[in-house]
């Protein structure tokens, strides 16, 4: 894979040459994209992927003996492999491509709806996406097992003591963002897993923000599943990855029926294939998944150590220049934090300064971020969010400055 300069010294100048958006112009005015939680940028090596996938080996997998068939197989699984180093699975077939992070904590809910008892517990934190309640909240309404949430404290980490007065043997799973999307604060899962294990309890972790800026190795955390989303790592939307330890994607039953995932069927009894095509019912996004590893070759060209190492400088930089606004309020203070910043100025709406500052061509955030009980804990309706990445510049941060600068003069 080639990526502008394979970067021991970090060219954001070359990187961002990868990426053709960045060079489109918004209401006028050079792009400035820091809306990065949401969905990352997509760099040329990976539409190149996949305009290769269309152009020369579009086919379905796994059924075809005709060469395009075999070529595309190849290139899915290979994909498949890649996910798998990235995260240091022990098994390719622990790994599970879903169509993102939601599909993979669906995925794994509704199976533990047959392995979950009347009054068992679930632990989730005060800091989830939606997509890391609701789920929940459906398997206890299906199971008669209660939900129980780990308190966050003001600075936006979550209260650890609390945390391990809610374990008892009664636990039967822990669910936790590994990063906040609506503060950027990163939790402290080794202790959080470690804890879990204590009672007995299986772990998931919800690395769709934490992904596009840490490496996780999920071995060395010896989480039992963890799931991402590639849309936030340079990768297509539509595609994302469930890792599970074998013995627990063995445990649970699986999640859709259809084709690929069966081994015999008859009017009168099924089979189920096994790992991972138990999981991976009908024709997957395929294009998509080939995509996926693609973008993970980019970034790991490029170094998640540079990548880490320069967000955290732009986070820094951003922050200090921020606190200068008179009436700015950060929410997300914690030590350990990805480059999230969330703020609010005075009581001015989040909307209205989103607004105006898309009109200078600034792309950030504004709302609940899928995260309504972070909000209603400060009660706020919502913030501005600016999240960047490792194509963003200083010099798009000072233009970001004066414009919210300039929006709250207007909205003042
Ligand atoms: C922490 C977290 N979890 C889950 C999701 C849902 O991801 P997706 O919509 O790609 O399924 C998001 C998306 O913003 C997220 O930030």
């Amino acid at each position: 894979m080639k990526v502008a300069s394979t970067k021991v010294n970090f060219d954001v100048e070359s990187i961002r040459k990868d990426f053709p958006i960045l060079s489109r112009e918004v209401n006028g005015k050079p792009l400035v994209y820091f809306d990065n939680a949401a969905t990352s940028q997509t760099p040329q090596q990976v539409i190149d992927a996949i305009v290769d996938y269309y152009s020369r080996y579009n086919a379905n997998i796994h059924r075809g003996v005709h060469t395009l068939s075999q070529e595309a197989t190849d290139a899915y699984e290979q994909a498949r492999i890649k996910v798998q180093k990235h995260f240091n699975a022990d098994k390719s077939h622990e790994i599970i491509l879903t169509s993102g992070t939601t599909h993979a904590i669906n995925l794994v809910a509704s199976g533990f709806s047959s392995l979950l008892k009347e009054n068992e517990e679930i632990i989730v934190s005060a800091l989830e996406h939606h997509s890391n309640i609701v789920p929940w909240q459906m398997l206890c309404e299906k199971t008669g097992a209660k939900l129980k949430v780990i308190p966050m404290n003001d600075n936006g980490t979550l209260n650890m003591e609390e945390y391990e007065k809610l374990l008892s043997e009664k636990t039967k799973l822990v669910f936790v963002n590994h990063v906040s999307n609506a503060l950027g604060t990163i939790n402290p899962v080794e202790e959080i897993i470690r804890k879990a294990h204590n009672v007995g309890a299986a772990v998931l972790l919800d690395g769709a923000q934490a992904a596009p800026h840490i490496k996780a190795n999920v071995q060395e955390l010896d989480v039992d599943f963890y799931v991402v989303s590639a849309h936030k790592m340079c990768g297509p939307t539509g595609v994302g990855m469930l890792y599970g330890k074998e013995e627990w994607l063995k445990k649970l039953p699986p999640y859709q029926g259809g084709g690929e995932m069966i081994a015999t069927v008859t009017f009168e009894n099924t089979t189920y294939a096994d790992l991972p095509h138990k999981f991976e019912a009908g024709t997957p996004d395929i294009c998509g998944g080939i995509a996926f590893g693609a973008a993970l070759d980019y970034m790991n060209a490029i170094g998640f150590e540079n990548i880490a190492t320069y967000e955290h400088e732009l986070l820094e930089y951003a922050t200090e220049k921020l606190l200068e606004i008179e009436g700015l309020r950060i929410y997300g203070t914690s030590a350990e934090k990805t480059a999230v910043i969330s703020f609010n100025i005075g009581d001015i709406h989040p909307y209205d300064i989103g607004t105006i500052i898309d009109k200078l061509g600034i792309a950030v955030r504004t709302g609940h971020h899928c995260a309504q009980p972070v909000m209603d804990y400060y009660k706020i309706p919502g913030t501005v969010r600016a999240s960047f990445s490792f194509y963003n510049t200083k010099e798009e941060i000072d233009k970001f400055i004066e414009a919210v600068k300039r929006a709250k003069t207007m909205l003042s």
